[in-house]
């Protein structure tokens, strides 16, 4: 089966929703408590962003980021208990890794994952390249600030 036999060799890498996320990840250097109260938001809830090591320079300074630079944000819910934000349930997870092969989003994979870590097969570029690229088309796509971290 010559077919079958083609597609096996495809690394797994490339096929959308496949890439599992990278072990680890909870060492990395970990933003503070990043809450968005906004209703309206995409981000309504709690989160918290981790970068990797190779990424770290360039997210002091700005300019392109290396391949294999990483950052995963965890999601969790939010709720007000006596007029004050507490955190939730975790709700998603997201990873952006430099990798030049994904030409079509800008040079990054984009993936989004369950509370529990399984793929949820999200189309990265409408549901996540576009408004990347809006956001921070000269930060290399990467929106959040060094600045913000501590
Ligand atoms: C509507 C706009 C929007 C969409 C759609 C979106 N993001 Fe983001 N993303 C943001 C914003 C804003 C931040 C910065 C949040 C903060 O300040 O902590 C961010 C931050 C991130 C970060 C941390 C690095 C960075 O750029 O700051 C990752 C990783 C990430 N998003 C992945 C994804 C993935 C994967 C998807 C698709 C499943 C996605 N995003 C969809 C707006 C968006």
């Amino acid at each position: 089966m010559v077919t079958a036999a083609f597609f096996a060799a495809v690394p797994a890498a490339m096929a959308a929703g496949t890439v599992s996320l990278p072990k680890g990840y909870e060492k990395w250097e970990k933003s503070k408590q990043q809450i968005v109260d906004d209703k309206k938001s995409l981000f309504y809830g709690i989160h918290y962003t981790y970068v990797n090591s190779k990424a770290m320079n360039t997210f002091k300074k700005k300019g392109t980021y290396p391949e294999g630079s990483m950052f995963v944000v965890v999601q969790y819910g939010i709720r007000q208990e006596g007029g004050k934000p507490v955190q939730g349930k975790k709700s998603m997870i997201v990873l952006m890794k430099k990798d030049k092969r994904y030409k079509e989003t800008g040079g990054w994979l984009f993936a989004g994952y369950t509370p529990q870590g399984k793929s949820s097969g999200i189309d990265p570029v409408k549901n996540c390249y576009e408004c990347h690229l809006k956001e921070a088309p000269d930060r290399d796509l990467v929106i959040s600030k060094y600045a913000d971290f501590r």
